[in-house]
């Protein structure tokens, strides 16, 4: 028996697929106590977009750290915040012609969407707020309540409250489009939609199951909101920070969100840091209304600064993500031909890639057969249906191509070892 068996709560989740203990990481590479070596396709779920102790960011870190640089500093002025606040403006916001204030919230992505949607709510007078089927938006009460996934919700013990959920795109089929649903309801004083405060979305949904929003979606919803004078709220937690191929995930459709929330891989080490972005004429805080002890933490705010300074000052590093994304979509597509596209259907965008499994039980099979060809990677989705692929944007193209090698190694053990693999028709025939 170990430790973690002896007194570690029965909450953990990824540790009871990945059973080993790990001692060392080092960019796509997590090692084990014994020294073996995974390639790690889960990447912190999206929080280590830069990998590993990337070398850029530690050297920053160390040399920080070395001058005794501010480590915790509440909401204080620190010279590491200036630093963040200015290579933001100038690196990311300033050149996308956005005009956002930044919030400093406590450092997990919940806690920055608790404070996006109390903003909205408060700003806006309305209680309603809208999120859509499969998203999610973390475990605390009020990003609980946006989040569609029973299993979180069914542990608050309380009531969800103040949300009202629509159909995400696709979720009618591809050849709906449920905007026009959501226009309709707002447009109707008797839908039993209440005028809400804001509608928020993933524009990729990570643990929803990598559902991509279609760019003409987007339009369309920023439409929506705009026309009833509902706030815009892009959780950009998972599928910002460049995982879709632009630093917003929401900019290849051209949209300005009123409010955006970031954390996951925003410091690019690890380290907990979650802002809100917000247009100015909506930061009606009074000071210290969304307080927390750990707003400050100036360790991610050096990191930060280094990602944004190393990665995102050239459009580079955006164009080899957009390049391996069509990599991993083209070794996918291929996948799916190759074992039944029937069984298989490819998702995402950019590197933030799923290949749907028909169900959970198959698609957790082939994430344990890659786990033992050491290769970290999870599911995703209502019934862990997805395996989703999200290695570290900085890996190389020759581990790229090992990572996706064994993920179709284990996919055709499993193809193999199963007599028949349910179709999509069998699969929501029996649902
Ligand atoms: C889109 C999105 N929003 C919010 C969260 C919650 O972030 P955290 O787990 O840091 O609270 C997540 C976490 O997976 C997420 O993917």
């Amino acid at each position: 028996m170990t430790i973690f068996d002896e007194i570690e709560s029965e909450v953990q989740s990824y540790a009871r697929s990945f059973p080993c203990i790990f001692s060392r990481a080092k960019d796509e590479h997590l090692y084990d106590v014994e020294g073996h070596a995974y390639l790690d396709f889960l990447a912190g779920a999206g929080t280590l977009n830069y990998g590993h102790n990337n070398d850029l960011l530690k050297g920053a870190l160390l040399r920080y750290i070395e001058d005794d640089g501010i480590s915790h500093g509440l909401d204080l002025h620190t010279r590491a915040k200036a630093g963040f606040l200015e290579a933001l403006n100038s690196t990311i916001l300033e050149p996308r012609g956005l005009n956002y204030v930044v919030q400093f919230t406590g450092p997990t992505g919940t806690n920055a969407v608790e404070a996006a949607l109390k903003l909205a709510r408060n700003v806006t007078g309305r209680e309603t707020v809208i999120s859509f089927t499969n998203g999610f938006h973390g475990v605390s009460l009020g990003s609980l309540a946006t989040t569609g996934n029973s299993h979180h919700r069914g542990a608050s013990g309380v009531s969800l409250s103040g949300v009202a959920r629509m159909p995400f795109d696709g979720y009618l089929g591809s050849d709906i489009d449920t905007t026009a649903y959501l226009d309709k309801v707002l447009s109707d004083s008797s839908s039993g939609v209440d005028l809400p405060a804001a509608v928020i979305v993933e524009t990729v949904q990570g643990e929803g199951g990598i559902n991509v929003a279609s760019l003409g979606w987007l339009k369309n919803l920023e439409a929506v909101c705009r026309k009833h004078h509902v706030l815009l709220i892009v959780d950009d937690i998972q599928a910002g920070c460049g995982r879709t191929g632009d630093f917003f995930s929401f900019e290849a459709a051209g949209i300005k969100p009123d409010i955006v929330t970031l954390s996951k891989s925003l410091s690019g080490y690890g380290l907990p840091f979650a802002i809100v972005l917000i247009r100015p004429d909506l930061d009606q805080w009074q000071p210290g209304e969304h307080n927390g002890t750990f707003r400050g933490n100036n360790l991610a705010f050096v990191t930060a600064t280094a990602t944004l300074e190393h990665y995102w000052s050239t459009p580079d590093f955006a164009k080899s993500i957009k390049r391996k994304g069509e990599y991993i979509g083209k070794r996918l597509r291929h996948i799916a031909s190759q074992y039944g596209d029937e069984q298989f259907q490819v998702l995402g965008r950019g590197m933030m890639r799923g290949l749907f499994c028909v169900n959970g039980d198959i698609a957790g099979k082939i994430t344990k057969a890659a786990f033992e060809r050491k290769l970290v990677i999870e599911t995703s989705g209502a019934d862990d249906q997805v395996v989703k692929l999200l290695c570290p944007l900085t890996i190389s193209d020759i581990n790229l191509k090992k990572g996706l090698d064994i993920l179709e190694a284990a996919i055709k053990e499993v193809c193999r070892a199963e007599t028949k693999i349910p179709t999509p028709t069998d699969y929501f025939m029996a649902s």
